[in-house]
């Protein structure tokens, strides 16, 4: 059993081969954290590791008892206000205006496999014995509520689960203020927090910083997950490098507001909490009433990043994705949107469809402006039915003729934006999140729904089924592209507009279970503007998603390396893109744009037609070798080996489940003079297999790669000048020989 109950000293101990996690029943009846890390062994009694000691000026519990002090002792669902002053992870108004609560243990119970959470997107398991969870029952008996903490441990993975659940028993009408989904204070502050941040188009760039004493968090108030931080830290211990050393991931699995923050208290204590952001969230909890928060995905390595990394990817893979592509190759793609912007009629999409076919390419997906009057981003959106002065059969007919070319189509959305140029908008403009008697910012020319109006998401949902079922759609990409302001809905009354942030991605993940359950044939692709939604929330609905409006091969580097950390490559929209690139004007080689690209579910995103008949037959090339080689790109086991944040090249490898194959992606952006040899260590073959490996031509064995390594040196200087010059990228394919 992999959580264990200590009646006597009243400790949990959750633990599988990889990972313990250990709490207890403090004396004050709250739970205090022990313990988390590598497995240790089971004991009764862990009341040696809870430290407490005398500190001038603690307010103490216990008259008498100057050492029982919040302030100082580690917890597991911390509130502030009798003793500890550091930031809660539950704050509840009370009719009487008071702030104070006190959540003692009340029960517990173990249950085999894991709880779905309602209206929620989480991770799952498909058999009870892969998981165990815990739930712990804290009431506070003056308020007559309760909190459920829940844990779910894995048996095979060094992952635990959190959420918490917070139920109003009682008669009181209260506020709750702020309910993270999660707390956990760890005994010193000797790490480096690990964020992905950047900004649009430019996503997801590893940055590490030293925790120091006060607070340092990332988060998101734009009602998106964010293209600026992604819902994720890690703290690494200083030594821990991409294979080795200790790093604890947290992950939040919501599409919305969040905050994950690490507070170092003057006693070198680090409080993790990650949840919903307390601005602007304020939920009233009537008697009977309940919030359940999104689940935090904690991962525990010992064995570096690239281990943390992996956990990551199998779990958000096979246990967090869902439906018919979760294991399957994905479909070779082209999107015309960079193609041809919104400057497209049904005979230029059948043209481009045609070479598209040709050129083996399985599934033609129509962009932007198909829709009412959307000839540019000023109109149209909210009117989900086709444009017929464009497609003049629609989109069934479009749909139809594609099919018939042997190809699948797919068609884009943004469900949850209008345009005041809309009939949608004209029919009602109060569907929209909007401040009575305050002019409203409009993002891109556009306004947001109010989705948290079951009406409005009810309404958009049988607009996007009558396309759908009319058509042949075997693909939707979902995009958003604009971050929420004047948040404010018609719909709720006053004491209830600190609900409208949240109730709207509710809204959001509703229509997505919707959709994903009347069409389990159907691959969703989320989008928000590039990346600003590249969340685990979203991968529940949608498998893959636009990974960033860049497209330029040498920035998606970077962008595909830092979103590795946390996403697998079956999970990164990755195409090609024509030249000058739209986003940088640089000028890639095409097969550096598809190396770079092959990483990833893979497509092209320009006008086939306007390519050279040679850069045609690349693409056939192209193609073919995508479609030979991506079970092992898109469920291969990836290794970062090289970081593009480090130095002038990248290098990494994905290895096929069996090690028979694997492929190093090797990218240099710029020629360098005279340069030293080069080489690296590769990682995850089997070491007494011998593989062939191409460019080099020569068999190795495994052990040779990884303890020698692979020779990269360019050949700058002397007579062979092939393969130099600026955007250098190789593919050595390794295959073991039989
Ligand atoms: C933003 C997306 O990221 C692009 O790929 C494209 O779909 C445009 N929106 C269309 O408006």
């Amino acid at each position: 059993m992999p959580i264990q109950f200590h009646k006597k000293t009243q400790t949990f101990h959750l633990y599988n081969n990889q990972i313990s996690y250990i709490f207890k029943v403090l004396k004050n009846h709250q739970l205090g954290q022990l313990y988390y890390g590598k497995a240790i062994h089971d004991r009764e009694n862990f009341d040696h590791l809870f430290e407490i000691c005398q500190r001038p000026m603690a307010p103490c519990t216990f008259e008498g008892d100057l050492t029982f002090s919040l302030e100082h002792i580690k917890q597991e669902y911390p509130s502030y206000g009798s003793g500890d002053m550091r930031h809660p992870a539950i704050d509840i108004i009370q009719e009487n205006g008071s702030r104070i609560i006190h959540f003692e243990y009340q029960s517990h119970e173990i249950i085999k496999g894991k709880l779905k959470l309602k209206n929620l997107p989480a991770t799952y398991v498909e058999n009870e014995s892969e998981a165990t969870t815990l739930r712990v029952t804290l009431y506070d008996h003056i308020i007559d509520t309760k909190i459920i903490l829940s844990y779910t441990i894995y048996e095979e993975r060094p992952v635990i689960t959190r959420h918490a659940y917070i139920e109003n028993c009682g008669t009181q009408k209260l506020i709750l203020n702020q309910a993270m989904s999660m707390s956990l204070d760890l005994p010193d502050q000797d790490y480096e927090m690990i964020e992905l941040t950047g900004a649009w188009s430019r996503e997801r760039y590893v940055k590490n910083r030293q925790l120091e004493q006060g607070i340092q968090s990332v988060y998101s108030l734009r009602g998106c997950s964010s293209h600026n931080f992604n819902p994720f830290i890690a703290l690494k211990r200083k030594d821990c490098t991409e294979y080795n050393g200790e790093v604890l991931g947290f992950s939040f699995v919501y599409s919305g507001n969040f905050l994950a923050q690490v507070e170092v208290d003057t006693y070198h204590v680090s409080r993790v909490t990650m949840g919903i952001h307390p601005h602007y969230f304020s939920w009233p909890l009537q008697h009977g009433e309940s919030f359940q928060t999104p689940e935090v995905v904690m991962v525990y390595s010992s064995h570096g990043l690239n281990a943390m990394s992996q956990t990551y990817h199998q779990l958000y893979q096979k246990r967090l994705a869902r439906g018919l592509y979760r294991d399957q190759v994905r479909p070779i793609l082209v999107n015309n949107w960079e193609g041809t912007y919104f400057d497209f009629d049904e005979d230029k999409i059948l043209e481009m469809a045609k070479t598209a076919q040709k050129l083996g390419i399985e599934l033609f997906v129509l962009d932007d402006g198909w829709f009412g009057k959307r000839n540019n981003d000023l109109a149209g959106l909210g009117d989900w039915y086709p444009n017929f002065d464009k497609l003049p059969h629609g989109i069934a007919g479009l749909s139809q003729k594609i099919h018939d070319m042997g190809m699948k189509f797919g068609l884009w959305f943004e469900p949850e934006m209008v345009n005041k140029d809309s009939d949608l908008y004209r029919a009602h403009p109060n569907w929209t999140l909007e401040t009575p008697n305050r002019e409203s910012c409009h993002g891109r020319n556009q306004f947001i729904l109010d989705y948290s109006n079951p009406e409005v998401v009810d309404y958009i949902y049988q607009m996007m089924i009558k396309i759908i079922d009319e058509s042949h759609i075997s693909y939707i990409k979902w995009d958003m592209n604009r971050c929420m302001s004047e948040v404010y809905s018609s719909v709720h009354e006053a004491s209830c507009q600190g609900k409208v942030m949240h109730e709207y991605i509710l809204g959001v993940y509703h229509l997505y279970e919707m959709l994903t359950s009347r069409y389990p044939d159907i691959l969703f692709e989320s989008c928000a503007s590039g990346g600003a939604r590249f969340d685990p929330g979203m991968m529940y609905y949608a498998p893959q998603c636009w990974t960033s409006d860049d497209t330029d091969a040498i920035e998606r580097i970077k962008i595909q390396y830092g979103t590795s950390y946390v996403y697998p490559l079956s999970s990164m929209g990755t195409h090609v893109s024509a030249i000058p690139n739209h986003q940088v004007f640089r000028k890639t080689p095409i097969e550096t744009r598809a190396n770079v690209a092959y990483f990833g579910t893979f497509g092209y995103e320009l006008n086939l037609n306007q390519l050279s008949q040679e850069e045609q037959e690349i693409i056939v090339k192209q193609v073919q070798f995508m479609k030979e080689y991506r079970e092992v790109f898109q469920f291969g086991t990836f290794y970062r080996l090289k970081s593009p944040f480090e130095g002038n090249e990248t290098v990494w490898i994905v290895v096929s489940q069996d090690q028979n194959t694997a492929i190093v992606g090797y990218y240099r952006p710029l020629q360098e003079v005279n340069q030293g040899y080069r080489r690296v260590k590769l990682l995850g073959l089997d070491e007494k297999k011998e593989y062939h490996v191409s460019i080099l031509e020569i068999d190795c064995y495994g052990d040779e790669l990884m303890n020698v390594g692979l020779i990269t040196s360019d050949s700058s200087c002397g007579e062979n000048k092939d393969g130099n010059g600026d955007y250098l990228s190789k593919l050595y394919i390794l295959k073991a020989n039989s």
